[in-house]
C-alpha cells in the first residue's frame, strides 16, 4: 500500500485535490448512489481535543456512505487516562477500524500515529499546526460558490499564529495561479515564518494589514478565525488579543458584493451575529460542504487504488526536536525523523527547525 495518510495537504497534488472536489460535487448531486459505498467499513474517530464539526461531519460522512463509526471524544474515558501511549492506542485501533480520523492538542500527533497504523490516518488537527480536512472543506466551498480556486484575493484574519486552519489554507491556495493574500492580524498573532516561506516559494503576492476595515475592500474571500484561547500561555495574553478584529455590518459595507465570508467555526465574537443573514456569509453552508468533502476523502482513501499521496524523504537525525509543543517531547519512543529544507534540518512531525 502506498501512502494513504492525509497528514498535510502538501501530500496531495493539485490534480488530486481537483479529483476530490469533483467527487464531492457528484455525491452532492446524487447522494443516494453512495448510500452503500462503504458498507461494512468502520471509521474510528479519536478526538483528544474538543470538536463539533470535524468529528460529527466525519461520523455523518461515514454513516451516509453506509459505514459505521467507533471512537472517543474524551480521551479520559479511554485507556489514555491509565497512561497508555499513542503508539499502543493506534496499534490496537488500527486492528479494529478501516480508517482513523485523529485530533490532538500536540503538534505532529497524526504523523506519529501514521507510523504505527495499518490503516489510513487522517489529521483532523494537531495542535496549532495543521488541519488539512478543514482546508478541503474550504476548497469545496470556494469551488462551488466562486467557481474557481485561482485568481483570488484572499483575506485571512484573526489568530494567524495559532490557527491551524489558516496554515493549511495558505499552503494549499498558494499553489494556485495568481492568488494573493492579505494577512490581517496583530503583530503578536502573525503567521509563522514557515508560512511566509511558502508564500515566497510560490511567488504569491501578500500584504500584512492591521486594519480589517481597510483590507476588506477588494477581497474575493474573507476568512475569519477565532483567537485560539487554549493556545495562549496566560489569560492576560489572550485578553489583550480578543476582540481586536470584529467583522460587523459597518465594515462589511466596504466589501465587494460578491465577496464571500468563510469561517472554520466555532465563532466566538469575531463576526457579529447580524451578519449571518447577509448572502455573503457562507460559514454554515461551508460546514455542510465539509461533510461532502469528507465523504469524498473517505472514498478516495479506501477505494481508489490510484489515490496515493506523496511522501517526504526523511532521515533519522541525531538531534531531538526542541519544540515544546511537538509530540516527540511526550512520546519518547518516536524516532527523530527529519527532512531537509534549504540546507536546514526540519522536524518531520511539527515542521520546526531541529538544528
Ligand atoms: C477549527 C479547529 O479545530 O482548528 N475548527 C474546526 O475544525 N472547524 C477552528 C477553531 O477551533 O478555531
Amino acid at each position: 500500500m502506498g501512502n494513504k495518510n492525509l497528514i498535510d495537504l502538501e501530500a496531495m497534488s493539485v490534480e488530486q485535490i481537483e479529483k476530490l472536489v469533483k467527487k464531492a460535487k457528484k455525491i452532492m448531486q446524487s447522494p443516494a448512489d453512495y448510500r452503500h459505498a462503504c458498507d461494512g467499513k468502520i471509521l474510528a474517530t479519536l478526538f483528544y481535543e474538543p470538536s463539533t464539526r470535524t468529528q460529527m461531519s466525519f461520523q455523518t460522512a461515514m454513516l451516509k456512505l453506509g459505514g459505521r463509526t467507533i471512537g472517543f471524544d474524551n480521551p479520559m474515558n479511554s485507556s489514555v487516562a491509565k497512561g497508555e501511549n499513542l503508539k499502543d492506542t493506534i496499534c490496537v485501533i488500527s486492528g479494529y477500524a478501516d480508517i482513523i480520523a485523529i485530533r490532538h492538542p500536540t503538534e505532529g500527533t497524526a504523523m506519529a500515529a501514521s507510523l504505527y497504523s495499518e490503516v489510513p490516518v487522517i489529521n483532523c488537527g494537531d495542535g496549532g499546526h495543521l488541519h488539512p480536512t478543514q482546508t478541503l472543506t474550504d476548497i469545496v466551498t470556494l469551488s462551488c460558490e466562486k467557481g474557481r480556486l485561482d485568481n483570488l484575493k484572499i483575506g485571512v484574519c484573526g489568530d494567524l499564529l495559532n490557527g491551524r486552519t489558516v496554515h493549511s489554507l495558505i499552503k494549499a491556495l498558494s499553489k494556485y495561479e495568481n492568488n494573493s493574500f492579505v494577512l490581517i492580524s496583530t503583530p503578536e498573532l502573525s503567521v509563522p515564518l514557515y508560512i511566509i516561506d511558502i508564500l515566497e516559494k510560490h511567488h504569491c503576492q501578500y500584504e500584512i494589514s492591521n486594519s480589517l476595515a481597510d483590507a476588506v475592500k477588494d477581497l474575493d474571500m474573507l476568512y475569519m478565525t477565532r483567537i485560539q484561547r487554549e493556545r495562549f500561555r496566560s489569560p492576560e495574553e489572550y485578553e489583550a488579543q480578543k476582540n481586536v478584529f470584529v467583522l460587523d455590518r459597518e465594515k462589511l459595507q466596504n466589501a465587494k458584493e460578491d465577496m464571500i465570508i468563510l469561517h472554520p467555526l466555532p465563532r466566538v465574537n469575531e463576526i457579529t451575529v447580524d451578519i449571518d443573514d447577509d448572502p455573503r456569509a457562507l460559514y454554515f453552508k461551508q460546514a455542510q460542504y465539509g461533510m461532502y468533502g469528507r465523504m469524498a476523502l473517505i472514498l478516495l482513501l479506501l477505494q481508489d487504488e490510484d489515490f496515493i499521496l506523496s511522501e517526504r524523504e526523511t532521515t533519522v537525525s541525531e538531534h531531538r526536536c526542541r519544540n515544546p509543543k511537538c509530540i516527540t517531547q511526550s512520546e519518547d519512543y518516536l524516532p527523530n525523523l527529519s527532512y531537509e529544507k534549504l540546507g536546514m534540518q526540519m522536524c518531520d512531525f511539527c515542521d520546526k527547525r531541529i538544528n
